[in-house]
């Protein structure tokens, strides 16, 4: 079996407490569990949990973080500041903070490189909206997502990035891709891969999908050539709904 890649996306729910409770009960059902795990709280719990995680096989990861190493960037948080919490991995370009807060490929491609000059590992999440999709423009947004990212990532720092399909329009909406057409996204962004850091890479990199991922779905989006694991935000709140979907198969 692949090494699939689980990651819970927690938004922005959960207090402290709620927070520490939920990465209780993830440590304990998990610890046998077979595939690659992260969870992602809000920066004000990233203390809180990553004390939970240490030593478990969940790694501790952020939702965001700022372009800029330091400075006077009232309410931004630094990478500094997150590798202080023990933070693993960060999420960049999550479809909210494109959308609703308008970052672009710019701003997310000096966020990718701060992140990994700093050794944390990246989810670069791409996707198109429906309004794209209807027209024809999916690959080419993905495409065009994917390469603006990456602009002077080289293939050794490469290593260090998973991708997240994410369709804008199945996130949150209960409407998930078919596994067909998430399939056939992934194997796009493959092919992009490959031309950006050849085949070798393409054939390694995690391409996980997101998108109201649930138990009832996971694995058949999992079963698919090219997709290597999951995106998970609803369903990532409550461990009776995001522990099935990171033991599936
Ligand atoms: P969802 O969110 O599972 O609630 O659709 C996925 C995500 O935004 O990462």
């Amino acid at each position: 079996m692949r090494n699939y890649f689980i990651a819970g996306n927690w938004k922005m729910h959960k207090t402290r407490a709620e927070s520490a409770a939920l990465a209780t009960a993830l440590v304990a059902q998990l610890k046998d569990g077979k595939h690659k795990y992260l969870v992602a709280p809000s920066f004000t719990s990233l203390e809180t949990v990553g004390k939970i995680v240490a030593g478990s096989n969940i790694l501790l990861g952020a939702q965001n973080m700022a372009a800029e190493e330091i400075g006077a960037h009232t309410g931004e948080v630094s990478v500094l500041q997150l590798k202080d919490l023990g933070v693993q991995v960060v999420i960049l370009g999550h479809s909210e903070r494109r959308h609703v807060y308008k970052e672009d490929d710019a701003l997310i491609n000096k966020k990718v490189k701060l992140a990994i000059k700093h050794d944390l590992e990246v989810i670069l999440c791409v996707g198109e909206t429906l309004e794209e999709r209807e027209s024809g423009k999916a690959e080419k947004v993905c495409e065009t997502q994917t390469e603006k990212g990456l602009d002077g990532v080289s293939a050794a720092e490469f290593e260090k990035v998973t991708i997240a399909y994410e369709p804008v329009w199945a996130i949150g909406t209960g409407k998930t891709a078919t596994p067909e057409d998430a399939d056939s996204i992934h194997a796009y962004v493959r092919k992009v891969v490959s031309r950006l850091y050849g085949a070798e890479a393409a054939k390694a990199v995690c391409i996980q999908y997101g998108g109201s991922v649930k138990a009832d779905n996971a694995a058949q989006l999992m079963a698919k050539a090219n997709i290597d694991g999951a995106l998970v935000g609803g369903a990532a709140l409550k461990p009776e709904t995001f522990v099935p979907i990171a033991k599936f198969g």
